[in-house]
């Protein structure tokens, strides 16, 4: 990786998590991480240093400025970021983390048997969370709600529970703006209760509107803080 002095450092989480129930099954979801990958080239073309941890996606990326760190569970996600928090500028948590994971993970396949059965699922790590609660001034965090109702609420909630300076709200509801598509729609709400909605545009897009609006948070803060 090129780092030049003063470089800027972004992280960026993105895809989905792997849950393991065993050596050969999983618990994970539909997240393709395009959104992700868009918004790590975007800081790229910014000249951001961007440490971009990413869940399992068909997607390649590479550029001097990139370090790329594979994960799978959640807690690896958490680990790999941990290492990055004290030295970053700006985090946006992109990836569709899973909320739970299995209590146990067995060491050998699970066998069938002529019985129903449950999985005790335990909480997973809130990395936006966690994050939230050693954030130090001049850094930024941003989120992502997906919500199918109570949207607004929902996103104003998270802003405040993770501790997020900005949250990025998609509805379900608006076509073209779920999961695999190439397409999203977005609204940026902010700790004044600012909602910023824009049209349907392709996920690159989106992933520069998101840029441009951290990268402000961000010197606007720095601004404050020289005050
Ligand atoms: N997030 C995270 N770690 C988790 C869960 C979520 O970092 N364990 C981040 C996501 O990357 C996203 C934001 O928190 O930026 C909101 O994620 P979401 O799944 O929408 O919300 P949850 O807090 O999991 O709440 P719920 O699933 O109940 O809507």
């Amino acid at each position: 990786m090129n780092t030049t002095i003063n470089q800027p450092t972004v992280l960026i989480t993105a895809g989905p998590t792997r849950e393991a129930i065993d050596p050969v099954r999983f618990i994970s979801n539909h997240s393709s991480g395009k959104m992700g990958y868009a918004i790590a080239s975007a800081f790229l073309s910014k000249s951001f240093r961007v440490i971009l941890v990413s869940g399992p996606v068909n997607i390649s990326l590479t550029h001097p400025n990139l370090t790329v760190i594979p994960v799978n569970s959640a807690d690896e996600m958490y680990a790999a970021c941990q290492k990055y928090f004290p030295s970053l500028q700006i985090a946006v948590f992109a990836a569709a983390v899973a909320d739970y994971k299995p209590a146990q993970i067995l060491s050998q396949k699970m066998k069938k048997s002529a019985h129903e059965f449950s999985l005790q699922m335990v909480k997973n790590v809130d990395i936006a969370a966690e994050f939230g609660k050693v954030k130090m001034p001049g850094q930024v965090s941003i989120g992502f709600a997906l919500e199918t109702n109570d949207e607004e609420q929902n996103a104003l909630k998270k802003l405040y529970t993770k501790n997020l300076d900005l949250v990025v709200l998609n509805s379900v509801q608006d076509e073209g703006a779920t999961f695999g598509h190439d397409t999203n729609k977005i609204t940026i709400i902010n700790r004044d209760f600012l909602f910023q909605a824009f049209p349907l545009k392709s996920k690159v897009e989106v992933a520069e509107d998101i840029a441009a609006a951290a990268i402000k948070v961000s010197r606007k803060q720095v601004e404050t803080m020289l005050l």
